[in-house]
């Protein structure tokens, strides 16, 4: 029960990742606060949660959507605590066929998304000494083919955690970033979109367990561990749980 009263919210809590993390504080203790644009999924995370969790409509791609689950969040449970920004697209393509319309909304959700979130909720972390916890990738560290508009926005959410790190850090509030490498989630289960030598994409996997991926529970294990007291000390890291595939 190491978050027991906690004011938490999970992004892209219907399903993966999100739903795993949403899971893992609400059982140990927290008041969740779940968004998603996916209103099954998030309905049937409430459902498996319970009491604990509250579900909230959200695009993340939009800066009032961002304001109003962050109000809905200090209104239901007096503060907020912890945000994870965990809601994310992944959308592989030759850099051919990226338009303008798949760019723009690749860098809206998973960028724009983390920092319209961080905007909203830093006022009442600044007040609790909160923390925030990003989902970025091993996309956020090394290349990937045919991956162009996810590798730019998982960077760009490591340069985001850094510089906001240090602007908070004085006022207590922490800021880090998760570097995961294949997590076993419907985001990659998707078949190869065309032009997409996939064999490229997965070269370089994880060394442990013969480059199993990862299942959604490990990554929610990190999650607790860098949102807990026991990570006081730690802010402004991309911490990779990938099975050692961003090492070598
Ligand atoms: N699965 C992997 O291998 C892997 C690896 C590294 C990082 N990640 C990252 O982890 C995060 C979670 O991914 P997952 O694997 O659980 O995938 P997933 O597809 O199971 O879950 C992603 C969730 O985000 C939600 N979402 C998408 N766009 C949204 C928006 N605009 N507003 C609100 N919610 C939105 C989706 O509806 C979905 O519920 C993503 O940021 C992803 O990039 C995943």
């Amino acid at each position: 029960m190491r978050f027991e009263g906690k004011s938490v919210i999970v992004t892209g809590a219907a399903s993966g990742i999100g739903r795993a993390v949403a899971e893992r504080f609400a059982r140990d203790g927290a008041h969740v606060i779940i968004g998603d644009r996916n209103m099954a999924g998030l309905a049937e995370t409430a459902a498996m949660i319970g009491a604990s969790a509250y579900a909230v409509p959200l695009d993340v791609a939009d800066p009032a959507a961002c304001a109003t689950i962050v109000a809905e969040a200090v209104r239901r449970n007096g503060g907020l605590d912890i945000l994870c920004n965990i809601a994310g697209v992944l959308d592989m393509a030759p850099l051919a066929d990226i338009t303008v319309d798949r760019w723009s909304r690749m860098i809206a959700i998973n960028l724009g998304g983390v920092f319209f979130m961080s905007q909203a909720a830093m006022p009442h972390l600044v007040a609790t000494r909160g923390c925030i916890v990003n989902m970025a990738s091993a996309a956020g560290l090394v290349g990937v083919p045919y991956n162009a508009g996810y590798v730019a926005s998982k960077h760009g959410v490591v340069g985001l955690t850094k510089a906001l790190a240090l602007e908070f850090a004085r006022q207590g509030v922490r800021i880090n970033a998760l570097c995961p490498g294949g997590v076993n989630t419907p985001l990659i289960s998707a078949p190869s979109a065309p032009g997409v030598d996939w064999t490229q994409v997965m070269r370089s996997t994880g060394w442990l367990d013969d480059g199993a991926n990862a299942e959604p529970d490990d990554i929610a294990d990190a999650v607790a561990f860098l949102a807990s007291a026991e990570a006081r000390m730690i802010t402004g890291v991309a911490f990779p749980v990938d099975g050692g595939q961003t090492a070598g």
